[in-house]
């Protein structure tokens, strides 16, 4: 068999599935809203269990050599507050995710250089001192640096695609490229990381046909992790006047994402719970299952400022439990304190 026959073949499938999925995911009719999110919320439960997991969110650099133009740190924000953990905060603050019986670290931030070295340092410190796992999500970095976090002890890593159309990802990052991104991630499953990526809804230029072509996107890359939530535009970058991602547009990317994609880890985004209320609960009943409660320290989460309004700000940490109980609740699942690896090993 010719090789163009097998690409031209998944070419005519995919553009079959991409029509489908744009008539779907512009409903704005709560019925058939309802029936979208039912069916995602039977699948999740279905293929992953009717359970909500938690990942314990650090924010460890809001340093960024990047110009992404949606974010608030990226580098050309003059008016961001940079900050950067130390080793012995950053220690403190896994040990309050620990003894919240949280089982996944997830250390964030903006692309700020530090040496792969002083990562991997860290990586080994906790995973001598907990059984737990390590997630990364510090940006493109080269393969020998995710290689030499991979040895220390990493477990996973985090990086959206932001967008998979080549166009679309150029127009919203100035002097980068969906290749780049696209060999990062590949080096990352090579590498034998957990992977995860995912997209904003609503960002300036996109159409429901890139959203349609990302959910396809990270179903062929077949993702542990798929992290989607509204674009809210920062009062510090370019696209300040831009209109607001819907969450009914961001719930049906979600709940057709879950029914694509059925045993991906689907977080219900900060982004979700930031908007004209917390939409997190209602982002669970639409096939989601994965909750990040932000454990940075309590004068470093205003700073983190990738958006205005992050929810968490006003989280109290001591609550936290019984917040989590809550919106496990109101979608019908239980709390599950495991640390929930992929579901695809
Ligand atoms: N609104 C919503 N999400 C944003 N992100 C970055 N800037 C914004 C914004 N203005 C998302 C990106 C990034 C993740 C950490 O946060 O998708 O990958």
């Amino acid at each position: 068999m010719r090789a163009a026959f097998g690409d031209t073949l998944q070419r005519v499938i995919h553009a079959a599935v991409e029509a489908d999925l744009v008539f779907l995911l512009q409903t704005a009719d709560p019925e058939e809203q309802d029936l979208l999110y039912k069916k995602a919320a039977e699948i999740r439960d279905e293929y992953c269990g009717p359970r909500m997991v938690l990942r314990g969110l650090l924010e460890i650099s809001s340093f960024c050599t990047n110009t992404c133009l949606y974010c608030g740190l990226n580098r050309t924000n003059k008016k961001a507050k940079r900050y950067k953990l130390s080793f012995d905060q950053i220690l403190a603050c896994t040990d309050r995710i620990w003894r919240a019986h949280i089982k996944t670290v997830v250390m964030q931030s903006g692309e700020d250089s530090m040496p792969a070295e002083d990562l991997a340092a860290l990586i080994q410190e906790i995973k001598s001192r907990y059984d737990m796992a390590v997630t990364l999500s510090v940006g493109e970095r080269s393969r020998k640096d995710y290689a030499c976090w991979k040895k220390a002890g990493a477990d996973r890593y985090l990086l959206r695609i932001e967008s998979s159309d080549p166009a679309l990802y150029a127009s919203l990052h100035l002097d980068r490229s969906v290749r780049t991104r696209i060999r990062c991630l590949d080096d990352l499953q090579d590498l034998g990381y957990q992977t995860g990526s995912g997209f904003m809804v609503g960002v300036p230029g996109q159409t429901l046909n890139h959203i349609a072509r990302d959910i396809l996107f990270m179903a062929e890359r077949d993702y542990d992790m798929i992290g989607i939530g509204p674009f809210i535009p920062h009062p510090d970058t370019p696209l300040r006047d831009a209109p607001i991602g819907t969450i009914q547009r961001t719930m049906n990317a979600e709940a057709l994402t879950r029914i694509i994609n059925k045993k991906a880890w689907l977080p219900a985004t900060t982004a979700a719970g930031s908007l004209d209320r917390d939409y997190r609960a209602d982002v669970l009943k639409a096939g989601a299952n994965v909750i990040m409660p932000n454990f940075s320290p309590a004068d470093v989460k205003k700073k983190y400022a990738i958006y205005p309004g992050k929810k968490c700000i006003t989280e109290k940490v001591e609550d936290y439990a019984e917040e989590m109980q809550a919106l496990a609740s109101a979608a019908s699942l239980t709390v599950d304190y495991s640390r929930a690896d992929s579901l695809k090993l």
